[in-house]
């Protein structure tokens, strides 16, 4: 079983070539869990309905989507409704008995709400600010995916969860997709961007185990930092490999035949 997730800017370019490689696998009848992100659409759509997107960025140094109630409104729109049911239909097209969920059905993602955040302000001044309609995921309903993986289905997730209050708020693609793996245990989370992996110093980096983490980190940019934390998280937890690799190319699940891109590895 593998957990795939593929960021905004991969499927945007190339969405038809992600979802032939990930058909490919599941007609052969590889269990796949697919989750996609999306930010740059639904910065697109808030923008068309006259909003401007807003980012906030943490002490970490990792940059993340700054959701109110209205913005929430449209990232749901875009994810559930628009996102999902394209990437489902594509799939269908193409011979795979796909089914979207976003992390409020069944139940399948529950998390707690931020209520405050600490942000960098402008001025580089560390700062509590109220979370917004941002969550941690906190469970995963294995029972629900492992139900439908055994009926056959490929699952297609928007990266939404259910909080405390059965409000719907929005989580991050990379951390879905990392306690998605964790939680079925899966054999392999692959992460697919718009770059060929995690680069330093100009080159991409073969391999990265655990325990290499945390000097690496400020050494790597915002956006990858998140991704890099998310793979060690799932290694230390018993996913046997966590491979970030460009979504851009012909046939992107072939990173992990091929071992190209980074390999995050216990
Ligand atoms: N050391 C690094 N190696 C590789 N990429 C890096 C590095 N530091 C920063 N980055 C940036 O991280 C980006 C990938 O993360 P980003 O969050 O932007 O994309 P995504 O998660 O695939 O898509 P989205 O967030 O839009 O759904 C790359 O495009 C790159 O510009
Ligand atoms: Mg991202």
């Amino acid at each position: 079983m593998f957990v795939v997730k593929a960021g905004g800017r991969a499927l945007e370019q190339n969405l038809d070539g992600i979802l032939k490689s990930l058909a490919e696998r599941a007609r052969k009848g590889l269990r796949l869990v697919f989750v996609h992100g999306g930010g740059d659409v639904v910065s697109r759509y808030e923008r068309l309905m006259g909003m401007e997107p807003k980012f906030v960025v943490s002490p970490q140094g990792i940059r993340s989507r700054y959701t109110d109630e209205k913005e929430l409104e449209v990232y749901v729109m875009v994810m559930a409704g628009k996102l999902n049911k394209e990437i489902v239909s594509r799939l269908q097209a193409m011979g795979v008995k796909a089914i979207g969920l976003t992390g409020a059905d069944g139940g399948l993602l529950r998390a707690e709400r931020k209520k405050r955040i600490v942000i960098v302000d402008e001025r580089g001044r560390k700062r509590a600010i109220p979370g917004g309609y941002t969550g941690a995921i906190r469970e995963v309903n294995t029972e629900l995916i492992e139900g439908l993986l055994s009926q056959g289905y490929t699952l297609v997730i928007s990266p939404i969860a259910l909080g405390s209050g059965y409000e719907l708020l929005n989580v991050d693609a990379d951390q879905a997709a990392s306690n998605i793996a964790r939680a079925l245990k899966a054999e392999k989370l692959l992460i697919l961007t718009d770059v060929d992996g995690v680069i330093l110093d100009g080159k991409v980096l073969e391999k990265i185990r655990t325990d290499e983490v945390e000097a690496l980190q400020s050494k790597i940019g915002v956006g990858m930092n998140r991704k890099v934390m998310m793979c060690a998280k799932a290694v230390k937890e018993g996913v046997s490999a966590a491979i970030i690799a460009s979504g851009i190319g012909e046939d992107p699940l072939s990173a992990i035949e091929k071992k190209s891109g980074t390999w995050i590895i216990p």
